[in-house]
């Protein structure tokens, strides 16, 4: 459904054209400090109006509805709420019929039987990132001395992602790209060997976030071309220190001290300017469509702070787990 996480559980919910987006965050321990000046970076990090993405700007203020109480939160469920101010619904109408190739107006309208709101992709919209970015700001506290860093890497194959970005405009088209995110300090022993290994649980909110088509941690493929004694990370000190870090801080499931490093590859944008044919599913028939609305023409470019996030909640959960968070929270009654 619309929730992740064991003890850090976050539920994001809205529409892209409705009334809201935003977050439900369970499980956040009481007493660490918030306000709403926490969330101003990165949420601009993801805010569009740069060249490549989408002219549809929002204020994205925050609404801390529940859960922070004079200036800490409380131990009782955080809601964070952001309004959708700047809509331009009627740009979306002819789209329940012709499905943008690529996007899921095909999947949506099939699945929940046209009752989907598809206005600006509806539920399927990237500015359901937004409450993934304001858990993340909280679960940032929350681990910290871990930092969790994301930079793009490339864009359309090129790392000259301007150049790129200005022939993608110049055709009318988009491009995806490479993001490489990494987070130090992580403590050994976070993840199981199996189904919930610290590689499943990222990939799996990883996955969440709309437009990721692959992830790689460490070598990632590289690892196929390599000898096991090139790929072998050689231990250097009794902390697990190695001198390589092919395995990206991940061994058997588990987290091994040494940096977790995972790239991942964001699709181009389906939304470009340039004609496409899909199908009137009214009539059965193939017709030319050109996409209308506001869109990102490298989507890439806003996901580095939504993957910092996303690895952030993760962790957080998984050190709740193994009770290795550090102690944020002084208590206040024994003062
Ligand atoms: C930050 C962000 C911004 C996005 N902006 C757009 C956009 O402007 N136009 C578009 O067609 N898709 C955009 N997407 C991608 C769609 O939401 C996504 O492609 C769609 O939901 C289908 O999901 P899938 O690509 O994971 O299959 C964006 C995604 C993210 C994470």
């Amino acid at each position: 459904m619309n929730s992740f996480g064991r003890i850090f559980k976050i539920s994001i919910y809205g529409e892209s054209h409705g009334n809201q987006v935003g977050v439900l965050i369970d499980g956040c321990p009481a007493g660490l400090a918030i306000s709403k000046d926490d969330f101003t970076g990165d949420i601009l990090r993801r805010k569009s109006g740069a060249k490549g993405t989408t002219p549809r700007i929002e204020d994205d203020k925050p609404i801390l509805v529940s859960g922070v109480f004079n200036g800490f939160t409380t131990g009782a469920p955080i809601l964070i709420s952001f309004q959708n101010k700047n809509t331009k619904s009627d740009d979306y109408k002819d789209l329940f019929n012709f499905p943008r190739p690529g996007h899921a107006d095909f999947t949506a309208k099939m699945k929940y039987g046209g009752y989907n709101d598809y206005r600006g992709g509806g539920h399927f919209s990237g500015r359901l990132t937004l409450g993934l970015v304001a858990a993340g700001v909280i679960a940032k506290k929350l681990i910290s001395p871990v930092s969790v860093n994301a930079r793009l890497v490339e864009a359309g194959g090129e790392s000259n992602v301007e150049k790129a970005i200005d022939n993608a405009i110049k055709n009318e088209d988009s491009i995806g790209g490479v993001i490489e995110c990494r987070a130090e300090n992580v403590s050994v022993g976070l993840g199981e060997p199996f189904f919930d290994s610290a590689e499943s649980l990222l990939s799996h909110i990883v996955f969440s976030i709309p437009a990721i088509k692959g992830i790689e941690f460490g070598s990632g493929f590289l690892a196929a071309k390599m000898f096991g004694s090139e790929h072998n990370d050689q231990l250097i000190d009794a902390s697990g220190k190695t001198l390589t870090n092919f395995a990206g801080g991940v061994n058997g499931g588990i987290t091994n001290g040494n940096p977790l490093i995972y790239r991942v590859v964001v699709k181009p944008t389906s939304s470009i300017s340039k004609a496409q044919q899909t199908v009137n599913l009214k009539t059965g028939q193939k017709e030319e469509l050109k996409v209308k609305g506001r869109h990102d023409v490298c989507i890439a470019l806003r996901v580095p702070v939504v993957l910092e996030a996303v690895t952030a909640i993760v962790l957080a959960d998984l050190m709740l787990l193994e009770q290795k968070l550090p102690r944020v929270i002084s208590d206040k009654s024994a003062r």
